[in-house]
């Protein structure tokens, strides 16, 4: 993984300088700390991983690609996001199709995800951290009939719930005798991918789980130095914390021209936005993928109010292309004659960091060699880092989400009037 800051239109001097370096080795010492109960188990999980529940998720995935055609994955948030960014970006040939359910509260969305399972065998994989999420206990609720009327008593086999241990649906599980897996403690639900909350999904579309563990194993390695010069996840956060404060940032834009990484955009859009968007802080986080969005919001990105910042998430090597052949005299793309879907793409991608330079939007890229499992995992614990880093420096705590609060309560009291 590389990240480029030369187009950042902040100054070199100004990220390493010796303040930010103080602030980052206190923050560095919280993060790394032994303690973990403010909620960062996940910086020590790629050495400290639970060895047996990684076998078990492993026996179970193997058992619900035997039994099951698809697997519908019941959760929300950080229970939902890591694991389809997961899914967009590596599921090549899985036999299992994966199916994510308890995102809305539209039952079209769900009521055509169970019909097209009609005639097909299914596992249910719940996820949950507290086990008390409106969304999910209700999608459950009907996903559960669903199950009994397909599967009579032996439904509860082909449940598998990952939630806290004593939670009400851990309780459940064991009352019914379906399996659990964990969610571990202090460790919340967008920081939580690289546990049995993506692991079980991962493994079951056939992605390789232990390179993902390695890719996150490299990257705690190399970034665990509190010297910023050393240190991309810090200069990164040092970086985003000058377009806030020095240059008057408000939206960090997430660009990529790789449809595989537009659902890991979705999890960045919420890593930040969770952890940083508190007591009247954090950059607004707006994922987009291009070329498409070019012709939506390009316009807005090039000439509109100058309060965005450009991240694009590129990859140096794609694994699939096509050559343009026979294009006829006379039509408008003749010059593309004999070139790859891939050229244009980066001719596109290097096009639009010209344009977007010159109308004085800052640019950070952010590129890995390919997608792969590896890669995934490195980047997953880099932003992690970067993201509670950069939370620190703001001052606010990364690791809760108080504001999500209001609207369960409200949504409560309209449903027991
Ligand atoms: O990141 C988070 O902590 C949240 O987005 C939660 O994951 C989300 O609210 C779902 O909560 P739970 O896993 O408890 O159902």
């Amino acid at each position: 993984m590389k990240i480029n800051l030369e187009y950042g239109l902040v100054k070199q001097h100004d990220i390493f300088a010796k303040d930010y370096q103080k602030k980052i080795r206190e923050i560095n010492a919280n993060l790394h700390s032994e303690d973990h109960s403010a909620g960062t188990t996940w910086v020590h999980w790629p050495t400290d991983y639970n060895t047996k529940e990684f076998l078990k998720i492993q026996k179970l995935a193997r058992e619900i690609k035997e039994s099951s055609d698809a697997l519908i994955v019941i959760g929300i948030g950080g229970s939902y996001l890591g694991a389809k960014a997961g899914i967009d970006m590596l599921a090549k040939k899985s036999k299992v199709e994966i199916i994510f359910a308890g995102i809305t509260f539209d039952y079209y969305d769900l009521g055509a995800k169970l019909e097209s399972l009609k005639n097909k065998d299914v596992t249910v994989n719940i996820v949950s951290k507290s086990g008390s999420t409106v969304e999910i206990l209700s999608t459950l609720n009907i996903v559960e009939r669903f199950m009994k009327n397909k599967y009579k008593s032996g439904y509860a086999s082909r449940m598998i719930y990952t939630t806290s241990e004593g939670s009400y649906l851990y309780n459940k599980a064991v009352k019914e005798g379906s399996e659990t897996l964990s969610v571990p403690e202090n460790m919340g639900g967008r920081y939580s991918v690289l546990s049995a909350v993506g692991l079980l999904p991962f493994a079951v579309a056939d992605i390789k789980i232990r390179k993902i563990l390695e890719g996150a194993k490299k990257a705690q390695d190399d970034l665990d130095n509190e010297n910023v010069s050393e240190n991309i996840a810090y200069q990164y956060a040092i970086y985003r914390h000058l377009l806030n404060k020095k240059l008057n940032k408000k939206v960090e834009l997430f660009s990529t021209f790789h449809t595989q990484l537009s659902s890991f955009n979705f999890w960045l859009q919420q890593l930040f936005c969770e952890s940083e968007g508190k007591d009247g802080e954090g950059m607004f986080v707006s994922p987009l993928t291009f070329s498409t969005d070019l012709h939506s919001v390009g316009q807005f990105i090039q000439q509109g109010t100058p309060f965005v910042a450009e991240t694009f998430l590129t990859v140096e090597n794609s694994a699939k292309d096509n050559t343009l052949s026979n294009i006829p005299l006379g039509s408008p793309i003749k010059f593309l004659d004999g070139k790859t879907f891939s050229e244009i793409n980066y001719a596109a991608f290097d096009g639009t960091v010209k344009a977007h330079r010159e109308a004085k939007v800052p640019i950070c890229i952010i590129s890995i060699d390919e997608i792969n499992e590896f890669n995934f995992g490195y980047l997953v614990y880099f932003f992690e880092l970067a993201c509670g880093a950069s939370g620190y420096l703001l001052k606010v705590n990364p690791f809760d989400q108080p504001g999500v609060e209001q609207y369960k309560a409200y949504m409560k009291e309209n449903l027991k009037k």
